[in-house]
């Protein structure tokens, strides 16, 4: 959705669709790159991306992500349809994963990726209904130059 003073861009993310994970985040990080944001913003927008990215493809049926520029943040907003998350607080723990066997053959599964997401954000806001699907807002701030 557009958003007052931003500019929005949506992208699907596909639940299961392992072969096409990370498309969604790499294509972030060109955008960004393209309109010569920060290096270390991109990077750490790059990873909150790749890990929201990839929960969506490892545990819902299916999501967005939307990307939001603004004079002065970067916003990842990125909502999923799928089984939610019970007991927030214990997803948001390090090492917590119920990734099955499978993921964690193909690397996944350390429990590391929410915790990541709000370790590289400037705002992290997480909800999820149980049954429906979970939506987690994402906030970098660009540097401002004082005047
Ligand atoms: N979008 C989501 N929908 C439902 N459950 C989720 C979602 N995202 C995370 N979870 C739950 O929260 C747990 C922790 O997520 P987190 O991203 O921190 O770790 P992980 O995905 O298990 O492992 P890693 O991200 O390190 O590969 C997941 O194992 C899963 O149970
Ligand atoms: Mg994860």
């Amino acid at each position: 959705m557009a958003e007052e003073n931003g500019l929005s861009q949506v992208f699907e993310i596909t639940g299961k669709d392992f072969g096409r994970a990370g498309t969604i985040s790499t294509k972030i990080k060109e955008i960004l790159q393209e309109i010569g944001i920060d290096s270390a913003v991109i990077r750490r927008a790059a990873i909150a991306a790749y890990e929201a990215e990839m929960n969506i493809v490892m545990y819902a049926q299916r999501g967005t992500l939307t990307l939001t520029l603004t004079p002065t943040a970067i916003r990842l907003d990125v909502d999923d349809e799928g089984p939610g998350i019970e007991d927030i607080e214990l997803a948001m723990q390090e090492g917590f994963s119920t990734a099955t066997d499978e993921m964690r053959e193909m690397g996944f599964g350390a429990g590391m990726g929410l915790p990541n997401i709000r370790k590289n954000s400037d705002e992290f806001a997480i909800s999820s209904t149980p049954g429906k699907g979970t939506s987690i807002d994402v906030v970098l701030n660009l540097n401002q130059v004082a005047e």
